[in-house]
């Protein structure tokens, strides 16, 4: 069993993969938390921890001024009782006093892993994955009793964890925090990274020295956001991208988020993962449960590398459900760069002929489409065919599309409604406010009550409608808008600071629905690009749609940030025109199909419009495309060169069995009278002796120093080095394929 329990030092052992993780029982009542880090041989920590008299630190125990709270290192703290660090639970109850004592009652250890309710969530398919240990920690006054859940993937270095909070007492319990993850660091040697960024500018990887102060990363928005992401990492200062220790924590949740490093008095780093508790309260009941999301917490030795690969290994196998979860996806075109809002069947049947002739497999249609919505103002809501602008409707246009060889997908955008629409008109309520004040709008729109189970069935009807009525095999998910005035009709007073999460129970069941109705379509989530690239929607959407900005010189450190968490299988990555609409920059066909190649590839442009010359490259790069993207989807990730320095980037997949890779080096600016530079790889096997083909056009302009084909073995191609061309001029791309011989 990969848990382990000692009854003499009451210390759990829990091995997930590369990784130990412990914790004790001290005075048979507090959970102190002991190790994270490497595996470690022994069953438990042999030294114990120490304790001694601190000044203004509290001692619930009066006969021991040895032990506060304040000083231990805790799994789950709370509130009030000697420990004034910040807490992962907090509650209100009936006589007005807030706090809480919890003691240890009892634990389990059995093999397997729980289902969270209502919730997404990583899950395993045999037992012998995965090992659980739930802890039960009692408030005996009250009757509150929290459960802490634990689950050690065998084979990943990866550890669940979850809380439920039960009340057993007699009274009403107002939650006003729950956080699904604590624990207390014994050191603050730290640095933060984390993914802040804004729309259009996703997921900028940062990196800051942990200092003695709260370090918090949130979202307030109603949705994770462009602005923050679910996820940060503690990483040593000595950690690169190929060495050193990692500690990843990623929230399975997709709404309002806070992560916490607050460093303490000591130094100790206090590290809390959850539910915002801003603007959050949840009534209990007597008899109420209340179930947080699952936070993530990966543990590697071998740098930021080897703290994505996990990641991505997890979330691609043991997150990511569904048909297409170990399926390479179609190439697709999008026409929202190509028409916007301005379209007819006879444009789309043109844009669709002309995409096929590229090699393009699917054909997704784009805002547009229903109500009357020639702008942005009007008819989200309204999931019935524009007969203006498609006067034979969806079926007929489906199969035309069908006809030219090519899938149909469709764009819908089900959590918002416009104030011009019927469904509006019609449920005026129906939208997320509060009586009697303003409604802000954004893009035009509100955001529709998906606390209320009479919206989402209501929404649901609807979609199953349009999705039955033709063979749709795709559907772009979007969400473009973030919530203000947060309030239902729905729900009575002392209930409004739980909508926000009611929200996302709303929004989780319709997705579940939905998603079993239809197997066979492949959803893409997106908000306003990727605004809500979180774990939890990846357990419903197998990919998402990175950013807006189709720039491939954004791009790339968009989908470097990206890839600190997020495999390529789950990026959705269009080649776009130029000069791009988001940045106004130029860059070559080349350069912007090598960079959606770190995903899964597509187009959004109007492909009418590529020249002849164009034409053969995009017909090129697809067929290059068919060739890798097994390495690309389902390989490991290295990341060689980061473009957070603005002078170049470069990465590769390799394959599992070390048989092939792809690399890909970009030049971001050029540099005059540049030195010859190698590029060492990374992940392949030193024995192996690899055939190595290098594509791309721009090279070999002036002068090259690289021949296109050599065989190089693998320790060569690692320790010295693969040599880099010369490419003259500003944002160029070259590749490389290896076939071991
Ligand atoms: C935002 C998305 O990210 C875009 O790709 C596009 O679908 C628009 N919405 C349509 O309104």
């Amino acid at each position: 069993m990969p848990i382990l329990y000692d009854e003499k030092t009451k210390q759990f052992h829990l091995q997930a993969g590369s990784s130990s993780y412990l914790f004790e029982i001290d005075k048979d009542a507090y959970l102190a938390h002991r190790y994270y880090g490497g595996r470690l041989s022994q069953p438990t920590i042999a030294q114990p921890f120490v304790t001694m008299a601190r000044s203004f630190s509290p001692n619930p125990d009066p006969s021991d001024d040895h032990f506060s709270l304040d000083t231990l290192p805790q799994e789950y703290p709370v509130y009030g009782t000697s420990d004034f660090r910040l807490p992962a639970i907090e509650a209100k109850f009936e006589d007005g006093s807030t706090l809480i004592e919890l003691r240890y009652q009892r634990h389990r250890i059995f093999p397997g892993k729980p289902v969270l309710r209502g919730l997404p969530a990583t899950y395993i398919e045999e037992a012998s994955e995965a090992t659980t240990l739930e802890v039960d920690l009692e408030d005996a006054l009250k009757g509150l009793v929290v459960t802490l859940c634990y689950t050690a993937f065998t084979n990943h270095a990866v550890i669940a964890r979850s809380v439920f909070v039960a009340n057993h007492g007699t009274e009403r319990i107002m939650l006003r925090r729950v956080h699904s993850a604590a624990m207390d660091l014994p050191d603050a040697e730290y640095d933060l990274i984390h993914l802040p960024g804004a729309h259009v500018r996703e997921r900028e990887l940062v990196r800051v020295p942990l200092e003695r102060s709260v370090h918090q990363m949130e979202s307030r928005r109603g949705a994770s956001s462009h602005q923050e992401n679910p996820f940060m990492a503690l990483v040593r200062k000595n950690t690169t991208e190929v060495y050193g220790e990692a500690i990843g924590v990623s929230l399975v949740y997709s709404g309002n988020f806070q992560m916490t490093a607050d460093v303490d008095q000591y130094d100790n780093t206090r590290v809390l993962a959850g539910i915002n508790p801003f603007d959050f309260e949840w009534v209990l009941e007597p008899g109420e449960g209340f179930q947080a999301p699952e936070a993530l917490l990966v543990y590697s030795k071998e740098g930021l590398g080897g703290l994505s690969r996990e990641f991505h290994r997890l979330f691609r196998t043991r997150l990511v459900r569904g048909k297409y979860r170990d399926k390479i996806r179609p190439v697709l075109i999008n026409n929202w760069e190509a028409t916007y809002f301005q379209f007819d069947q006879q444009t789309l049947l043109e844009l669709g002929k002309s995409a096929k002739e590229l090699g393009i497999e699917l054909f997704v249609l784009d805002d547009g489409w229903f109500g009357h919505r020639d702008d942005d103002r009007s008819s989200l809501g309204d999931w019935t065919v524009d007969l203006q602008k498609l006067p034979d409707g969806l079926p007929p246009l489906v199969r035309a599309i069908n006809d030219q060889g090519l899938q149909f997908g469709i764009w819908v955008e089900p959590e918002m409604i416009s104030p011009n629409s019927e469904l509006y008109r019609a449920h005026p309520d129906w939208c997320l406010h509060v009586p009697s004040r303003n409604q802000s709008l954004s893009r035009h729109q509100l955001v529709l009550d998906f606390s209320r189970e009479e919206v989402c069935d209501a929404i649901l009807h609807q979609l199953t409608k349009l999705l039955q009525s033709a063979p749709i095999r795709y559907v772009k998910w979007d969400m473009n808008r973030h919530i203000s005035e947060l309030g239902s009709v729905g729900w009575p007073a002392y209930r409004q600071r739980e909508v926000a999460h009611r929200y996302m129970l709303g929004l989780y069941r319709l997705l579940e629905q939905l998603t079993n109705m239809f197997p066979d379509i492949l959803f893409e989530s997106c908000s306003g690009g990727g605004g809500r690239f979180d774990p939890g929607m990846l357990y419903y959407m197998p990919q998402v749609w990175t950013s807006d900005n189709t720039d491939a010189i954004s791009r790339l450190s968009i989908q470097f940030g990206t890839s600190l968490v997020y495999p390529a299988i789950t990026m959705g990555s269009h080649v776009s025109a130029v000069p791009n609409h988001q940045v106004g920059r130029v860059t070559s066909i080349e350069t912007r199909g090598l960079v959606a190649m770190m995903g899964n590839l597509g187009y959004e442009l109007d492909a009418r419009k590529l020249s002849e010359e164009e034409r053969g490259k995009v017909q090129s790069q697809i067929h290059l495309y068919h060739e890798i993207k097994h390495i690309v989807l389902l390989g490991d990730l290295y990341r060689l060169r980061s473009p957070y320095h603005h002078r170049d980037a470069a990465w590769m997949y390799v394959s599992e069995n070390k048989e092939e890779a792809f690399v890909t080096y970009v030049k971001i600016l050029a540099v005059p009278n540049p030195p010859m530079e190698r590029l060492p790889l990374q992940g392949l096997d030193a024995k192996k002796r690899y055939q190595v083909t290098l594509i791309g056009d721009e090279v070999n302009r002036f002068i090259s120093i690289a021949t296109s084909e050599m065989e190089i073995n693998g320790d060569e191609l690692m320790q010295w080095g693969l040599l880099i061309p010369y490419l003259h001029g500003d944002f160029l791309a070259c590749a490389w394929s290896l076939k071991a011989k």
